[in-house]
This record gives structure tokens, sequence and C-alpha cells, in this order.
């Protein structure tokens, strides 16, 4: 850490956050010797950050204040990138009519894909049922990811006003990816929206990733309006406020992935 902050960053970071005793980039500092832990040990703040966030689809209607959007933005700014490109950039929208709108087309967007791919919507042996089962069987060769089931039974309900794509959010975190990024800019996306959500947790902000978000690309005027120009684009958004009811008491399954685990010579599989 002391090779990558330095003292100019350190006061980058203390004149931008403007938060008393936020002395971040010092904090990192003397938190950066290296000590083991007995196996078994208590998890620490960042463990415990990760493993108590959940995705949180019920928010208060209270506005996050401003600076902590700014302070868990800054956590983002902090994240590593494929060549140090950070191929990202923010558009925070905390206006409830442009959100409203952003949901309102989004909506739509829905509407007209359950229309145009759901043939159950048709009774059985209809003309109907059968013009887009064959629509849907051919998209559904061509593209075999995008209709996997939970994303289709979500447009479904988005579409039937079951489920609001914004979560009724106080602030939406539009993240654009800048397509110059090197490699897989996409990934670097994914690493500075881990960063934001979990300093939200830490701050016991909720949050909830939206990738519905990228159906707001088609609405030109929509994203031109929110600020979104080329080279960027709306790769996702991150919904943050405060949560209603307590999110760490929501299950939900983890698989346990088998671990290759190579060392001296010797291959293991863990669990
Ligand atoms: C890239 C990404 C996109 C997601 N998009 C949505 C979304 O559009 N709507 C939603 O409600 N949840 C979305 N999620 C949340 C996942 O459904 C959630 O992370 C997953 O079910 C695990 O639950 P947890 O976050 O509570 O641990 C998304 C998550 C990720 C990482």
């Amino acid at each position: 850490m002391d090779d990558i902050l330095n003292d100019h960053d350190l006061e980058d970071l203390e004149c931008d956050l403007d938060v008393a005793g936020a002395k971040a980039g010092r904090v990192a500092r003397r938190r950066t010797a290296i000590h083991d832990i007995e196996p078994g040990a208590e998890w620490n703040d960042v463990e415990q950050a990760i493993l108590t966030r959940r995705s949180i689809r019920k928010f208060k209607a209270r506005q996050v204040p401003a600076h902590m959007i700014r302070r868990i933005l800054e956590m983002g700014r902090f994240a590593p990138s494929q060549g140090n490109c950070q191929p990202w950039s923010f558009i925070v929208v905390r206006d409830r009519t442009i959100i409203a709108q952003m949901e309102q087309y989004c909506v739509g967007v829905c509407k007209t894909m359950t229309a145009n791919i759901d043939y159950t919507n048709y009774p059985p042996g209809s003309a109907e049922r059968a013009a887009i089962m064959e629509n849907t069987q051919k998209l559904n060769r061509e593209n075999p990811n995008s209709f996997h089931p939970v994303p289709m039974t979500a447009i479904k309900s988005i579409a039937n006003g079951r489920f609001a794509v914004f979560h009724r959010a106080p602030t939406v975190i539009l993240l654009l990816l800048d397509k110059r990024g090197v490699g897989v800019p996409e990934v670097d996306i994914g690493v500075v929206g881990t960063n934001i959500v979990l300093a939200a947790q830490s701050l016991g902000l909720g949050t909830c990733w939206v990738g519905f978000s990228k159906l707001l690309s088609s609405n030109t005027a929509l994203v031109e309006k929110l600020g979104v120009a080329p080279p960027f684009e709306i790769a996702e958004a991150v919904c943050v406020g405060y949560p209603i009811g307590n999110p760490t008491q929501q299950t939900i399954s983890r698989q346990t992935h088998q671990i290759v685990w190579w060392e001296d010579g010797n291959m293991q599989i863990l669990y």
C-alpha cells in the first residue's frame, strides 16, 4: 500500500472526502504490517463486510447523505484494474423523477420482451403461441445464455409490475464502462462495483447490483440526458439506500466449489 499511496494521494483522499477522522490513507498505512492469524480466528472487519452483505431490494425512503455516496465512490476509485486503465466512470442519480423515468423505460422494454418471447401468454394450439415459440427457439439457439430461467422470470415479473428494476432505491449509481479499457474491462467493472458495495456495507448501507440497467442503453434520449457519452456505456448499476429489515438474516445458498490445490509436487482436491 505504501508503494501505491503517496502523500499526494493521501492529501487528495482527505480533501475529497472531507470527512472528519477519515484519514483513510494513514489508517491504511498503519494496517499494512504483515501478521499471521491463527486458524479459526474471528473474521476481521473486511471479512465481516463480505459475509454480511446481501442484495437489498427494499429501501427506506430516506436519502443517503451525499458525503457517504462520495465516500463509497472513493473506494471504487482505488479498485485495481487491468493495466491500471481504470475503465470506468460513475453517474449518481438521486433525482426521483429521473429514477422513475429509468424504471418506466426498463419496464416497457421487459413488457416488449415478454410479449415477443413468452409463448405461455397465449393459449395452447393458437397461431400466436406457435409463432412466438418458433421465434423464441430461434433466439435461444442464437443466444443460449440469454434465456437463463432466473433473468427470464425476473423480466416477466418486471413486466407484470411484481419486481422493481431499481428497487425504489433513493440513490442509483450507474457504472459506466470505458470501451477503451485493455483486456476485459467488464471484469474491472465487477471489481470497482465490488469495492463500492463492500464499502457501502461497512457503512451500514444496503446495495443491489442491477444488471437490468443495461436495458437503458436503447433509450438514446435518456442516456444522453443522464450524461452517458462514448466511449462510455452503461455496464451495470448499483442501488444504494438504507435497508428495510435485517438483510443478514436472509439465507442465500452458496455452492462449495472444489479447489484444486498444488503444493510440493502434489495435487489435492479440497472443498
Ligand atoms: C453483476 C450483477 C448483476 C446483478 N443484477 C441484478 C438485477 O438486475 N436485479 C437484482 O435484483 N439483483 C441483481 N443482482 C444480485 C444477485 O441476484 C445476487 O447477488 C445473488 O442472487 C446473490 O445474492 P446476495 O447478493 O444477496 O448474496 C446482480 C448481481 C450481480 C453481481
